[in-house]
């Protein structure tokens, strides 16, 4: 069970990533443009793999011995460990946060070009804070 979820959390990050990657390039490259059908659907793949990570995020942060069960005053001494108790959940909690309200811009904005911005805000912002909380050492 564990290594099954831990798995896919792992799967689910390159898409995740993937996704809002090609959202912000997305977004940059039709600033212009009329805001399509086609925009929505990029920026709502995004939020379905960011909830998806949330919830396997959240078991794992249960099951996994490097989760809240390493939760300790000594944990918070070292590096990896302060990482996965605090630094990557938190962190992408912020980051889920928002996408969610990015994807809400998107969909109540008036405008084409409000919405390409909050694309590339809220998404560009995501990414680089998920950047900086993956596990580099252990991920690819
Ligand atoms: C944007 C969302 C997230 C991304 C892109 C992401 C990405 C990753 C990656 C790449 C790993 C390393 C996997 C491996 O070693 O094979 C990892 C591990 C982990 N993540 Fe996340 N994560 C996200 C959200 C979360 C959240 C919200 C939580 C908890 C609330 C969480 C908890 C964990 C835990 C506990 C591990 C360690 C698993 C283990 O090796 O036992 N993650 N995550």
């Amino acid at each position: 069970m564990y290594s099954i979820i831990r798995q896919a959390h792992s799967g689910i990050a390159y898409l995740l990533l993937a996704a809002l990657i090609v959202s912000v390039i997305y977004a940059l490259a039709s600033r212009k443009k009329t805001f399509t059908a086609g925009g929505r659907k990029i920026a709502l793949t995004g939020l379905i793999f960011a909830h998806l990570q949330l919830l396997l995020g959240l078991i794992l942060y249960f099951i996994s011995p490097l989760g809240v069960s390493n939760f300790s005053g000594e944990a918070m001494k070292d590096r990896l460990s302060r990482l996965y108790v605090m630094e990557h959940p938190l962190t992408m909690i912020i980051a889920i946060i928002l996408i969610t309200i990015g994807y809400s811009r998107i969909k109540k904005q008036t405008t084409d070009r409000k919405k390409y911005n909050s694309m590339i805000i809220y998404y560009g912002i995501a990414l680089i804070l998920a950047l900086a909380v993956i596990p580099w050492m252990v991920w690819p």
